[in-house]
């Protein structure tokens, strides 16, 4: 007999409800190190705890399934009200050996109902899709494909979702020797442009124009039909945001450039560093405004970053980044720098009734 229910997310390490949320947070990671073949993409509890505490902006639930005693599987449910209190990202992860008896279905059921409550009109998934033999489900962007017949792929299409977008995981083994690509990216970009770095918290002379640029971020990626909502940052946010994740063990390092005469930022990278050397790196936002490109900016900012971390930080074994398959200019910087592709994810939606 499956049994669902609501998780209270802990509000520090070791507070009331942890031990659940390790458990959870266990189905997830250990889910996608199946299907991506590593364990190089996990993040540990104490690590992901920041990312459920920010309610305000960003309020998440968990719901887990017990077959018994047994944790069995594991939902995530995530809003973003800012602008568009309509939209909800929704996640469904099974333990391997409870599949196929209906764990998956019934936390299905329990997040609809959730979104159903909530007035929510569109829920977005973002699954990763192992290899599969046999029929492909092509992207309607053109770029990238999922094998019809995999479980999630199933799964999501019987549930009234449709593929929306592919995104590629891609691996860079580290250590890498940037030097002469990053001189050359320096120079293309002239004198108008500089380079700043720095760790965890942005400098307060920067804040205003990293809320706009993350801000920015959230529709500048390319979304295909996922028509994902604007999401708002403010300067309070931002501090908020920084302040939360530093209770992470990892190590946020932005690189940003200066577009100097008009002494606001025309971009920025970041790189999340765990405090293992033997982990791996996770690349995370890169943006570069519209007005900047053309200058091979977002090269320069990803090179500059891979050069400060080995420096910084060195020995970590690679870094992982995620792209949209159709978004060619950031694959060329990415393939130009060495990246290869590790596996690949199905960004899905499926609008609710009224
Ligand atoms: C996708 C996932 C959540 C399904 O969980 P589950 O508990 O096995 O799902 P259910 O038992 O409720 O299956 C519901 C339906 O999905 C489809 N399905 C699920 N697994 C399938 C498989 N291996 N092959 C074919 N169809 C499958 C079937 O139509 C199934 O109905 P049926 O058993 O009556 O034929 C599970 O495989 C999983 O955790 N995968 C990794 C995480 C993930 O990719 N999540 C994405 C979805 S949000």
């Amino acid at each position: 007999m499956i049994h669902i229910r609501e998780l209270e997310i802990p509000s520090s390490v070791g507070a009331s409800g942890w031990d659940d949320f390790v458990a959870a947070m266990s189905i997830h990671y250990g889910n996608e190190a199946l299907t991506y073949g590593t364990d190089e993409l996990a993040y540990t509890a104490v690590e992901a705890l920041p990312g459920f505490l920010d309610q305000d902006n960003q309020p998440t639930r968990l719901f887990v399934a017990h077959d018994g005693s047994r944790m069995v599987g594991a939902a995530r449910y995530e809003l973003e009200p800012g602008n568009d209190p309509k939209t909800a990202w929704l996640m469904v992860d099974v333990l391997p050996g409870a599949r196929r008896s209906g764990v998956g279905s019934a936390l299905s059921t329990k997040l609809q109902g959730v979104a159903a409550t909530d007035g929510i009109r569109k829920a977005i998934v973002y699954a990763v899709s192992g290899y599969g033999a046999g029929e492909r489900l092509p992207a309607p962007t053109g770029f990238g494909s999922v094998p019809r017949d995999n479980p999630e792929v199933t799964f999501l299409l019987g549930k009234g979702y449709r593929l929306e977008q592919v995104v590629r995981g891609s691996r860079l083994a580290l250590p890498v020797d940037v030097s002469s690509q990053l001189s050359d990216a320096i120079a293309s970009a002239g004198a108008d442009f500089a380079l700043h770095s720095w760790v965890d918290r942005t400098p307060a002379k920067w804040r205003v124009e990293m809320a706009a640029l993350r801000q920015l971020m959230s529709t500048e990626e390319p979304g295909g039909g996922l028509d994902e909502p604007e999401d708002v940052w403010t300067v309070d946010r931002l501090v908020e945001d920084e302040k939360l994740q530093s209770a992470s063990p990892r190590t946020e390092l932005v690189a940003a450039i200066e577009h100097v005469p008009t002494n606001r930022l025309a971009g920025f990278t970041s790189l999340s560093v765990p405090l293992e050397i033997d982990r791996t790196i996770a690349q995370r936002d890169t943006l570069v405004r519209r007005e900047h490109r053309g200058h091979r900016l977002g090269m320069l900012l990803k090179l500059a970053n891979l050069a400060e971390v080995q420096r910084r930080m060195p020995g970590h074994p690679a870094v992982i980044t995620f792209n949209a398959e159709e978004n060619r200019h950031m694959l060329d910087v990415n393939e130009a720098v060495g990246f290869v592709p590790i596996g690949y994810e199905g960004a899905w939606r499926r609008d609710l009734p009224t």
